[in-house]
Formats: C-alpha cells, structure tokens, sequence
C-alpha cells in the first residue's frame, strides 16, 4: 500500500513500515549512504530519504537521478536534520523509470517562458505544482459556494449557434470540407455553429425555471488580443438569478471574490506561501485586504471623469462612450481606489443586447468587478426582461430576434428581472497567485499561434 507524502508528512509518531512511490527531485550522496529527496505531488514539501549503501536496491542509486521515479520502502523516523520533522529510512529501493540527463527540469532556476514550452513537465516544479493544486482546490471551492446557496450546477451546450456576446469572436465548429460558407444548411447541425463564448443565454432559461444557477465550464474566444491575461480557451463561472436586480448581482460578485480569496489563504497555506515568497511579495497582504474590506462601487459615468482628471499619459483615450481598456481599470483599482472596485452603469454602445436599460435610456445595467494586478475578473448585468425593450435591444444591437427565438421566449412566458455574471476562473487564479500570465495559470494554454500539446 503506498502512501502519499503529504500524509506521511503530517504524521503523528515514526511508522514501522511505509512505501512511498514520486519522482527524485535530487540525490546527494555522503560515504555509505546517499539522500534522495523525493515528491509525488500530492503537497509542495518533499520527502527526505535515506538509503544505506547494503540497502536491497541501493545498487541502483547511479540511476536515481533527477526525474527519475522511484518506490521506497522504509521505516518514518523523526529526522536529526533541521527543517523536516520526518525522514524515511530505506528498507528497499526500487527505480522506476529512469530519466537521464536530458531530464530538462534539472535543479536549476527557469524561466517560465522556457517551462510553457515544456508544459507536459512543468507540474513536476515546485511552483506549477502549487499552481495546479491551488487550481484543483479552488474549483472545488467554487462548487461549494454555490451549492451552499442552493444554487443549482447547469452544463450548458459547448457547441452553440448563438453570439452570446455579439463581438462576433467565435470559433467555427464545422464538418464541412472546403468552402464552409457555400452551404451552411449542409453542415452537421443544418447550420453555422461556434464553439460557446459563454452560457448565459442557456443560463438564463435555467434561472426563469430553478431560480439560482451557475456554469462552471469551458469558454472560447477567438480574439486576436496576445495579452498576459486573454485565453482562447478558458474556464468561466456563470451565476444567473431569477428575482434578482444589479444591486443583488453586485453583491453575490463582491461576496464571491471575497469567499475565493479567504479560502485561498485557509485551505491552501503551504503552496500560498511560495507565490508569497517568490512570486508576490504583497500576496497575503493584498489578499487578506480583499477578505476584510467592502468592494469601493462607482458609477462609469464618474469613473471616467476620474481618469479624465487623473492627468495620466494612458495608451488609449478616455472618454465616455469608450470602453475602459486594461490600463484604464488597473488605475482604479490599484492607484486611485487601492481597492477591489466596481464599476456599473455602462453606456449602452459599449454593451451586450441583453443588459436591461435604465430609465435615462444612455446607460444599461452593467457591471464589472476588477481587482489590482489583473482588472476585470468580473462581468456581468442585470438583463432586460421586458419584451419590448428586448426586441428594441435587439434593433439597436442590429440583432435578428428570430436567430434569438427561445431567448425573446423567456420575456414572453412569465418573464422575471434576472441578473448574473461570469467570472473568469483564470483570472481569478492569478489574482489570488500573483502570477502575471494566463498561460501560468492553465495546464496546457490555447493561445494565437500555439495549441501545443
Ligand atoms: O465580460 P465577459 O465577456 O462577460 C460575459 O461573457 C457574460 N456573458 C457573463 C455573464 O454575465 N454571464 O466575460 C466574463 C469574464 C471576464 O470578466 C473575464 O474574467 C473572463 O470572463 N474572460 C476571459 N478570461 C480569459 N481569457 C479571455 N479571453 C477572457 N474573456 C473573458
Ligand atoms: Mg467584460
């Protein structure tokens, strides 16, 4: 029976016998007996051990080298070394596999632009490990903060015909040969079909029938944008609420962001503590700030006279009409507010068909959430669920109602204000890492011009 490091680690009193199986991260060898330090994922810490040199399998030692996987068996002892409460005193040494010297992760310092090209190894580093695990445990700690609101978990479609989004960004999914655009009637589904930008159109007809949903799944985008923080392929959370207006949504993005943040920092100490040691020396502080203090709310309309007054050289003009650009957000939030901030009421050009206009008939019921070092984690909106409005939405959007039928539907059959968001998991993840790039963040990145592996 193997058991994990992590739990050996955590061990009360010295074990008689135990196996532990991972890969050698180093081997040192002393007269008689050589150190293998050893890690099987399962936490950040390796675990020291220690082979004789007349141990059975100790003649393999020459090949136990870096990368190399290995079972031992031994008896846990309390180590006479400092840092470590345990070593493992081997009864028998078993090699694996073996990696020889072409192992790239040898023990050395790299750059993470050199381990995205080696993403299939990465994991096996201290900091890709840690990420990995902060990302497991996070998503696990998205599900229990909706379940534990009685929200219900929807799997909408990944394959859509709909542009949730209307910024016409979408893959094609096709199984047409040649010119797909010829005739589309032709294809597999009978028409034009992307890959999903987003859920909340399917959401919304979930939230019109069970009340509180949310997605929790894969998201595409086609835009050509090779910035630190834009994916083609990532993982977005979509709540959606019946009953619900922009008020109610702000608050379940705030408290959201809030609970991640605090989870984060007790339930994923030890791999924290990394990104806080050689990552993010402000991490604990920035995050424990985010857990304690209220989100500063601010309407755009005032967040760009703001920006307009702040007198700083940004990249890209400010003025109302325009949409805030990353540079513009970071301000807010980092500079001016030095808090988590969100901005809502935005004009209704810069939006999506489906925000609810309000009564001044400029602005609709939007909202974005953004956080220092990243900006938007949030977006979202209270929706339009008058029918009416909708159809005029539509118009002004240059929309077809008819491509939209089953969503004009839900404004026909006991239509309800509704409201929701989606939260992209990613930027999420550097936000609560201090990892400056989505292609940190994501096991295998789908960025322009590279889908490998
Ligand atoms: O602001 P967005 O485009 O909003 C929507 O898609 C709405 N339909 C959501 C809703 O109301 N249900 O995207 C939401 C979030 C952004 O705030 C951002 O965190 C993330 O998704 N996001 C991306 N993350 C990584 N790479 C990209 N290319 C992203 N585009 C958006
Ligand atoms: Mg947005």
């Amino acid at each position: 029976m193997r058991t994990l490091i992590k739990n050996i680690l955590s061990a009360t009193e010295p074990q008689e016998r135990v196996t532990v199986k991972g890969w050698v991260r180093t081997r040192r060898d002393a007269k008689g007996f050589s150190f293998l330090e050893l890690n099987d994922g399962s936490c950040l810490a390796n675990l020291q051990v220690v082979v004789d040199a007349t141990a059975p399998g100790a003649e393999l030692l020459p090949q136990l080298t870096t990368g190399a996987s290995a079972a031992v068996e031994g008896q846990l002892v309390a180590s006479p070394a400092a840092g470590q409460k345990w070593e493992l005193r081997a009864a028998r040494v078993e090699l694996v596999g073996v990696a020889d010297a072409t192992y790239p992760l040898q023990k050395k310092g790299h750059t993470a632009e050199f381990l995205r090209t080696i993403a299939h190894l990465r994991p096996r580093s201290n900091l890709y490990g840690a990420m990995f695990r902060v990302r497991s445990r996070l998503a696990f700690a998205v599900h229990e903060f909706f379940q534990q609101r009685d929200f219900v978990y929807v799997h909408t479609p990944i394959i859509t015909g709909s542009d949730c989004e209307g910024a016409g960004e979408m893959f094609r999914v096709t199984a047409l040969k040649g010119n797909i655009d010829e005739k589309p009637q032709a294809d597999f589904f009978g028409k034009p079909t992307y890959l999903t930008v987003s859920g909340q159109l399917e959401g919304e007809a979930f939230a019109c029938a069970l009340s509180n949903i949310y997605t929790f799944g894969p998201t595409f985008r086609a835009e050509n944008s090779n910035t630190a923080r834009h994916a083609a392929e990532f993982w977005m959370i979509e709540p959606e609420m019946a009953f619900c207006d922009l008020a109610g949504d702000m608050e379940l993005g705030e408290a959201f962001v809030q609970a991640m943040a605090r989870y984060a920092l007790e339930h994923c100490a030890e791999d924290l503590a990394l990104f806080g040691k050689f990552v993010d020396k402000g991490l604990h502080e920035r995050l424990k700030f985010v857990v304690e203090r209220p989100f500063v709310r601010v309407p755009y309309t005032e967040a760009v006279e703001l920006l307009k007054k702040s007198r700083r050289k940004f990249e890209f003009p400010v003025d109302y009409g325009l949409n805030l650009q990353s540079e513009h957000e970071r301000f807010l939030t980092e500079e001016h507010f030095k808090s988590p901030t969100t901005v809502f009421n935005y004009p209704r050009e810069i939006k999506p068909f489906y925000m609810r206009l309000n009564d001044d008939g400029k602005t609709v019921t939007a909202m974005d959430v953004l956080v220092p070092g990243i900006g938007e984690v949030i977006g979202g909106a209270q929706r339009e669920e008058r029918l009416d409005q909708l159809l005029a939405n539509m118009e002004f959007h240059k929309l077809k109602p008819e491509d939209y039928w089953w969503y004009v539907d839900l404004r026909k059959y006991g239509s309800v204000p509704h409201a929701g968001f989606g939260l992209g998991f990613e930027r999420l993840l550097m936000f609560l890492t201090g990892v400056a790039n989505i292609r940190d963040v994501i096991p295998f990145a789908r960025t322009p011009g590279s889908a490998e592996f």
